[in-house]
């Protein structure tokens, strides 16, 4: 669109629409061949990428920690309150997918429709929450691993158990720094490679939630389920705020896009297949737990296996460490995967440096990203308690729902016929719950985790006022981009099956 057909406006340039206004819109133009990543992912893969990044810690540690602190057996509740939240905004994100087949997911999605600046906060925003998960699910994951290990007859010195402050002689958390480190250097060998290693893991870590359903409904007391609600529905409200993490995941998957077959298709598929499935498994999931054991006595840390050991079943519980410690693994995966797919597309766009976008020549991965990424959640992981960390990462993820479902309300009005690979059902009254739920879940958190979110977005603003506002103007010069655009992306140019082996 040339700056003639500009409508006027009465706003300062900078903050238009136009070539020098922080809310242009904005598209990423395709890279040369040699620079892109290379479509191997169908329906199933991602589809297992996202179960992956949906089932891991939430489920696996939370859902205990509620039901005894808040909730009582109406943790289902939780987690179907949040659910709900979730389904919403899962929907705007499945819309979004259906349309715009690049890697950067909410960031792309909300600079296409409202604005450099707004795709700029979002990507930023969720830049630190995936790095955090990935250190808070390695963090779990190192406290079940530490307990396996110790039933084999191998234990850590003390230092290497934790981080400071988690219990005496504590200095590092040495499992946590390992997990990080070892799925960074999976995910540098190649897309394929690693979606291979986590399509098996998620299917292993399926296949144990399962067991754990159909064992522990024959152990089920239901004495354990009454009362229902002990501490009325507003527990179980305050709960669904917690067990909000276990529910988000597939904002993760979409990150692959430019890595998927076919993306407008199959992303909106695989994510909505990947939340039904989850949310099935947790409902029966949250029933065998509380009908396991009373609530008041569920172990906060390591919440099945421990039900299932009061039962008597002390072999069986060991087999759901395993699975947790699976389940957890390919969390970090399909995190780390998202996070460095965001960074990719930030720094292609000019708002991070290009160095940390670069795409490996053979193995066609963004591995200077994955490192950073690596790096700093093995430090984040290593030195910080679980809950300085794990606090951060709700509200990022709220926030970037909230913003994902009003942009594709303002898509809807401004351009209704758009083509469209999957059509958020319900409009408008969808997305408007999904705003209002995630806003309603984020009220729930305390003033530091939004004190803590707003130094962060500070830091960002301030990256963006001294670099990125520059050089995007550099790599994307320009008006805001014509909508119309949206439909003219090319989405997969190899069908699935064809592709050459990495
Ligand atoms: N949904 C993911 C989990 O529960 C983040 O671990």
């Amino acid at each position: 669109m040339s700056p003639a057909h500009t409508p006027k406006s009465s706003l300062p340039p900078l903050l238009g629409r136009g070539p020098q206004g922080v809310f242009r819109r904005t598209l990423p133009s395709e890279q040369p061949t040699g620079e892109r990543m290379v479509r191997t992912l169908g329906l199933t893969q991602l589809t297992m990428i996202g179960i992956g990044a949906i089932i891991g810690a939430g489920i696996f540690s939370l859902a205990a920690a509620v039901a005894r602190d808040v909730a009582g057996p109406a943790v289902l509740i939780s987690f179907l309150v949040a659910g709900a939240a979730s389904l919403c905004a899962a929907f705007a994100y499945a819309e979004f997918a259906g349309m715009v087949p690049k890697a950067g997911s909410s960031y792309t999605y909300c600079a296409a429709v409202l604005g450099e600046l707004v795709g700029w906060i979002v990507g930023w925003d969720l830049l630190l929450e995936y790095t955090a998960i990935v250190a808070v699910v390695a963090i779990g994951m190192s406290g079940y691993l530490g307990f396996l290990l110790n039933s084999v007859g191998l234990d850590l010195p003390t230092w290497a158990l934790g981080a400071p402050g988690t219990g005496a002689g504590h200095k590092v958390d040495l499992l946590a720094i390992v997990i990080c480190l070892g799925v960074a250097w999976l995910l540098t060998r190649g897309t394929r490679t690693s979606a291979r290693v986590e399509t098996v893991l998620t299917i292993i870590k399926i296949a144990i939630v399962l067991l754990v359903i159909v064992v522990g409904f024959t152990k089920v007391n239901t004495d354990n389920l009454s009362p229902f609600a002990p501490f009325g529905l507003s527990g179980a409200f305050t709960g669904a705020a917690t067990v909000f993490f276990a529910v988000f995941g597939y904002d993760a998957l979409s990150t692959a896009a430019e890595e998927s077959v076919e993306a407008r298709k199959k992303l909106p598929k695989a994510m909505m297949i990947s939340l039904a499935v989850s949310m099935g498994l947790y409902v029966l999931v949250c029933v065998v737990l509380t009908g396991l054991q009373n609530y008041k006595e569920l172990n906060p840390s390591s919440g099945i296996s421990s039900a299932f050991a009061s039962v008597g079943l002390n072999g069986f519980a060991n087999l759901i460490a395993v699975g947790a410690v699976i389940g957890i693994v390919t969390v970090t995966f399909s995190f780390m995967m998202g996070a460095s797919r965001l960074w990719y597309a930030l720094s292609r766009d000019g708002l991070m440096p290009a160095w940390f976008g670069a795409i490996h020549p053979k193995r066609r991965v963004p591995h200077r990203a994955t490192w950073v990424i690596g790096v700093v959640s093995a430090v984040l992981a290593g030195v910080l308690p679980i809950n300085a960390v794990a606090e951060l990462t709700n509200i990022g993820v709220l926030l970037a729902f909230v913003v994902v479902s009003a942009a594709v309300l303002v898509l809807r009005y401004r351009k209704p016929d758009l083509k469209r690979g999957f059509r958020c059902p319900g409009m408008p009254v969808v997305p408007i719950l999904g705003i209002l739920f995630s806003v309603w879940l984020m009220s729930f958190l305390k003033w530091e985790t939004w004190f803590r979110l707003g130094i962060w977005l500070a830091v960002g603003l301030v990256i963006y006022a001294a670099y990125g506002y520059r050089r995007t103007r550099q790599v994307m010069p320009g008006d805001s981009v014509d909508l119309d655009a949206l439909n003219e992306m090319p989405d997969s140019d190899e069908p699935e099956g064809r592709l050459a082996p990495l």
